[in-house]
């Protein structure tokens, strides 16, 4: 099987390196790619942006599958142009991909096929803005939450018990031609689910927990996923078929009956709150760093998956079955990062981590003219530790990530610290037959 993977980060060279491990091995091309990716496939320079490089060179290479990482094509329709050529595509169309595109849209989606998530107002002129903040809140005892109503790479949500900083990051917004969703906060840990599907089936993968705040015990600015774990040894039991249940199935047939087939991930971004199970955010392709680390457990093979997904026939395609393990990862981050990411400077340590047995993931890196392995983007490696447990693969993780060496670069040192104590402490209590494990609020984050 032939396959082209369009994206340049980490989850695509995550998607890439699990495909690589599939039997028989498929013929992998990128586009366009990236350092890492290219120890695994072919690179070609289409980028990200280019719909019409991109159908020129599905053209000359006539794969068997087209795999869409990033948001940023789907929207634009990558999607429709490759389908519209004739090519097997996995990923959503524009139409479809508009639930990540548009927060007010998803929202709309929601109410519509009666998934729960926040409250929420939308808000399209600034004159609205404190009304809108009166009804979401009205106590202002809790965070304020603002959100950007287009794509923002993870940055333009606001989460903020300060009214006035909501005030100034949606008039920001506003000002700029923008629309915001102001929600209502949902507290409880929250939860990532990949759910692919083929336009009217589900499958869901192995649920992950992403850390959005830049810096250590959930301060600083969110990002686009500072780190990630699976398995989630406190997540309530059922909750994978909870979430098909009444978030991604009903998602799926209330798109397929207004005409529009999500074929794809759709990421379930969730909050476990004190009133139930809450929608944070939907997406429209697979998470990053969250991929990292549910691809390194899957142990079926992903190709054939994501065919038959194409195909829209998830039906014949095996359930997934995944490593018992735990696995970790850690994101390397460059100085400035998310405001203004510094690029260009060198790496070095990447084979110290590897020696480790760290797997390093390559998100923003390039290649300088001689060939020095340099920073390229924000978020610059994901260091990806596995092991028998948590504790394990997070030792490791953040072992890989301390060999490497980016000048002015941070990563968080708490990824996975307290799921990994709570399995430690579960541990333990299962081998006291005095314990009582209700007594255990199971919410590590
Ligand atoms: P989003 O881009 O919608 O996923 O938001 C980014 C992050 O902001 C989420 O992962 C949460 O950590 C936080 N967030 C978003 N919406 C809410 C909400 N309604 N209540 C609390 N936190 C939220
Ligand atoms: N890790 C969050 C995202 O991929 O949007």
């Amino acid at each position: 099987m032939k396959i082209l993977v369009i994206g340049t980060g980490g989850r695509e060279h995550a998607i890439i390196r699990r495909l690589a491990a599939d039997r028989p091995a498929p013929e992998l091309h990128a586009a366009p790619g990236n350092p890492g990716i290219a120890e695994l496939a072919t690179c070609h320079d289409a980028g990200v942006g280019d719909l019409d490089a991109q159908v020129a060179l599905a053209r000359e290479l006539l794969p068997d599958l087209v795999v869409i990482g990033p948001e940023a094509p789907l929207v634009a329709g990558s999607a429709d142009r490759l389908r519209g050529a004739g090519f097997t595509v996995f990923g959503p169309s524009a139409a479809a991909a508009t639930l990540e595109g548009s927060k007010s849209w998803a929202k709309e989606i929601m109410a519509a096929a009666g998934v729960p998530t926040a409250a929420s107002v939308t808000v399209t002129a600034l004159d609205q803005l404190a009304a809108g903040l009166d009804r979401v809140n009205p106590l202002g005892d809790v965070p304020f939450v603002v959100k950007a109503d287009g794509l923002a790479a993870g940055k333009g949500v606001v989460v903020t018990p300060d009214r006035d900083a909501a005030t100034v990051h949606a008039e920001a917004v506003l000002t700029a031609g923008g629309s915001v969703v102001l929600e209502e906060y949902l507290d409880g840990p929250e939860v990532s689910l990949f759910c692919v599907s083929d336009g009217s089936r589900v499958v869901p993968l192995a649920p992950a927990q992403d850390f959005k705040r830049a810096l250590d015990h959930d301060e600083g600015p969110n990002t686009g996923g500072m780190g990630a774990y699976s398995p989630l040894p406190w997540a309530p039991e059922g909750l994978v078929d909870e979430v098909v249940r009444t978030v991604a199935q009903p998602t799926i047939d209330e798109l397929a009956a207004r005409g529009i087939p999500f074929v794809g991930v759709l990421y379930c971004g969730l909050a476990l709150t004190s009133r139930g199970m809450r929608v944070v955010e939907f997406n429209a392709r697979f998470g990053d760093p969250e991929t990292q680390v549910v691809l390194e457990r899957l142990a079926s093979p992903l190709g054939p998956l994501l065919l038959e997904a194409a195909h829209g026939n998830l039906s014949a395609a095996d359930e997934p079955t995944w490593h018992e393990g735990s696995a970790v990862t850690v994101v390397i981050a460059s100085a400035g990062y998310p405001a203004a990411a510094r690029t260009g400077d060198e790496i070095t340590g990447v084979d110290a981590a590897q020696q480790l047995g760290a797997q390093v993931i390559h998100a923003g890196t390039a290649r300088d003219a001689d060939g020095t392995l340099i920073s390229a983007g924000g978020r610059v490696l994901t260091v990806v530790g596995t092991g028998g447990d948590l504790e394990t693969a997070r030792a490791l993780a953040l072992a890989g990530a301390e060999a490497i060496h980016l000048e002015g670069s941070s990563h968080r040192t708490d990824i996975a610290r307290k799921a990994a104590e709570h399995s430690t402490q579960a541990a333990a209590a299962s081998d006291n037959t005095s314990s009582d494990d209700t007594s255990d609020d199971g919410s590590p984050a």
